[in-house]
């Protein structure tokens, strides 16, 4: 930063001293974000060299900033504090204008959780991810690139990712599609913020699983669908005759190969009573299949999209999980007879890009890196929920009830409802810890299964989990 310049905008005024002028001048760049927060100022000596002032008006304009709380000093140097502003005196709590129904109400305040901790669910181990290895395959492919790859390319993604992962999915999920059914997105949200515009109309009723993924109900609300929350039990979806005959859908959304948050798998039978009955009332099944790779116990299901030649499934799948979660890119994979409406569609409405990203991705598929990858983390998450189990029963096995397991990077637990789990969430995540409360993902109305947390293991070392989940414990007694 050249600190010459704030002092340009500062008026030389013979009342004013020249410490004066760099105190306002620091102080106005601090409020107008020009100095953002925790930026290291220079020293003392340094800028009145630079500025040409004495050492002690720099001095004097540093002491004023930190007595005001402008500035911060310690052993790391004089930072800019992080400056929390207050509301506007007589600023009321009305939403913004300008912003539509559908807009506001996402204007509530959310902890929009950036630091990954023990227990995140939803974010893989990130330090063990092979980054050479990724690294290696992106720097193949930008050695590749042709003029042309630097254009805006295909809507629905670059023809060699299309064909690895038709490939993955068909020998590895069951999906029975090819590559012209496969299209790229930028992850699951963007799959399923496409799936409500592309498949429902305003009006039309999605089913979502209660509890269940808010990602979904949020893509479906702004496409102002009906949203019904459908009851999960510990054998996934469980809708009743007369849902389907009160709340016929038109979307049903649902993760029957590791259900969010509870962890249950959707049985066979239930599978494809889900698809007779969708078939009956013309429903579109969208199947989340977002962390179906870390499967390690109980039979192998295929997903619901293979069961049967015409199955009204749109498969999503994300790479979020099996590599991660900044890699922003996911697919969806339609029935045959959608795929040419789907791409003429896409074309008109779908980003275009990240050609080279995407065959750095394609290459790390056919490489074999990602499937050497997946095999390394399935050992380790075993790992980590076995280590997580253990000490559930050692330290809560009276009280909590534990679902799931079979698969993916979460456990949940149920705890009695005399317990209330957003407050001892809230209190935990004072103390490091992310146990996210159940209750949060109520769609709807309360389920038997929808007080208690649910609990990543991803991110904590086996060696960490017992005093992790004792810190918790004590946490949830206490309450
Ligand atoms: C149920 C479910 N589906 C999908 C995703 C992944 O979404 P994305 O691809 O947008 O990262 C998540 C992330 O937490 C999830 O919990």
């Amino acid at each position: 930063m050249d600190y010459s310049l704030l002092l340009q905008g500062e008026p030389e005024q013979g009342a004013m001293s020249r410490q004066q002028r760099l105190y306002t001048a620091l102080r106005a760049a601090i409020l107008q974000g020009t100095l953002a927060a925790d930026t290291r100022l220079p020293a003392s000596r340094l800028l009145a060299q630079e500025l040409g002032i004495a050492r002690n008006s720099v001095i004097y304009a540093y002491e004023q900033l930190i007595a005001e709380g402008f500035l911060h000093a310690d052993r790391r140097g004089t930072r800019v504090a992080t400056l929390k502003m207050a509301s506007a005196i007589g600023a009321s709590a009305q939403p913004p204008q300008g912003l539509s129904r559908r807009g506001r109400a996402f204007a509530t305040p959310f902890a929009d959780v950036d630091t990954v901790q023990a227990f995140t669910p939803g974010v893989p181990s990130l330090a063990d991810f092979p980054i050479a290895r990724w690294q290696r395959c992106v720097a193949q492919s930008w050695q590749k690139v042709t003029p042309e790859k630097l254009a805006y390319g295909h809507s629905a993604g670059e023809p060699q990712l299309r064909e690895a992962i038709a490939a993955h999915l068909r020998a590895g999920r069951g999906v029975v599609c090819d590559a012209s059914q496969v299209f790229i997105t930028d992850g699951t949200q963007n799959s399923l913020d496409l799936c409500a515009k592309l498949f429902a109309d305003v009006g039309d009723i999605a089913w979502i699983e209660n509890p269940g993924y808010g990602g979904a109900a949020n893509a479906f609300a702004t496409a102002q669908l009906q949203i019904k929350g459908i009851p999960v039990d510990l054998d996934g979806l469980a809708p009743q005759e007369s849902d389907w005959q009160q709340h016929p859908p038109k979307l049903i959304y649902t993760t029957p190969s590791h259900q969010y948050p509870l962890g249950s798998v959707l049985s066979l039978a239930r599978r494809l009573q889900l698809l007779a009955n969708a078939k009956a009332v013309g429903a579109l099944i969208i199947e989340d299949d977002y962390d179906s790779e870390f499967r390690r116990s109980g039979p192998p299901l295929p997903a619901i999209q293979g069961l049967a030649a015409d199955a009204p499934v749109i498969y999503l799948g994300t790479f979020s999980k099996s590599l991660f979660p900044a890699l922003r890119t996911g697919f969806i994979v339609v029935p045959r007879a959608l795929a040419d409406s789907v791409a003429t569609m896409l074309a008109q409405c779908h980003p275009r890009g990240r050609q080279v990203e995407q065959i750095a991705l394609a290459q790390f598929l056919h490489s074999g890196e990602f499937a050497s990858h997946l095999r390394k983390m399935r050992r380790l998450y075993a790992a980590r929920r076995d280590a997580m189990q253990d000490a559930l029963h050692t330290h809560l096995g009276d009280i909590a009830t534990l679902y799931g397991g079979a698969s993916g990077m979460h456990l949940s637990i149920g705890i009695p409802s005399d317990f209330c789990d957003q407050r001892i969430s809230d209190t935990a995540l004072a103390q490091g810890l992310v146990a996210r409360p159940l209750s949060a993902y109520v769609i709807g109305t309360p389920t038997p299964h929808s007080n208690g947390f649910i609990l990543g293991y991803a991110q904590v070392p086996c060696e960490a989990m017992d005093a992790k989940i004792a810190q918790l414990a004590r946490l949830i007694r206490m309450a």
